[in-house]
C-alpha cells in the first residue's frame, strides 16, 4: 500500500499524556503520546461519530466521551461495548522535532 508520511505536528505540541486530532488529506486522526511514544489511530469512533480526542486518555487507552467506549491507542483495538470495531491505526515517525503520520492512499509527489 502506497503511504505518504505527512507533518502532523510538531512534537513539543504532543507532550507525554496528552492527545490531540489533526486533519490530514481528509481524514481526521488522533495522535496519542503515551510515556513518549506516538500513535496515531482514527479519531472518529467507531460506534457513532464522537471524535475521540475530546475524551479521556489513560495510559495507552482513550476512552470515549459519548458513550465511554475504550480503545487501545497502540492497536486500535475497541475493548469495550458499545463500539465493536477497532479503530485504523496508522505509522509514526518523529523526525526532527516533528509527528509525521503515514496516510494510505496518497501517491507520493
Ligand atoms: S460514540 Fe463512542 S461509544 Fe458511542
Amino acid at each position: 500500500m502506497t503511504r505518504e508520511f505527512l507533518e502532523a505536528c510538531r512534537a513539543a505540541e504532543l507532550p507525554p499524556g496528552r492527545m490531540r486530532r489533526v486533519d490530514l488529506k481528509g481524514r481526521r486522526i488522533l495522535l496519542a503520546n503515551v510515556e513518549g511514544s506516538v500513535f496515531a489511530v482514527d479519531d472518529t469512533c467507531t460506534h457513532e461519530e464522537a471524535s475521540l480526542s475530546t475524551g479521556v486518555l489513560k495510559g495507552e487507552l482513550v476512552k470515549c466521551p459519548l458513550h465511554n467506549s475504550r480503545f487501545n491507542v497502540r492497536t486500535g483495538e475497541a475493548l469495550e461495548e458499545p463500539a465493536e470495531e477497532n479503530l485504523r491505526t496508522y505509522p509514526v515517525r518523529v523526525e526532527g522535532g516533528r509527528i509525521l503520520v503515514g496516510v494510505p492512499g496518497a501517491e507520493a509527489a
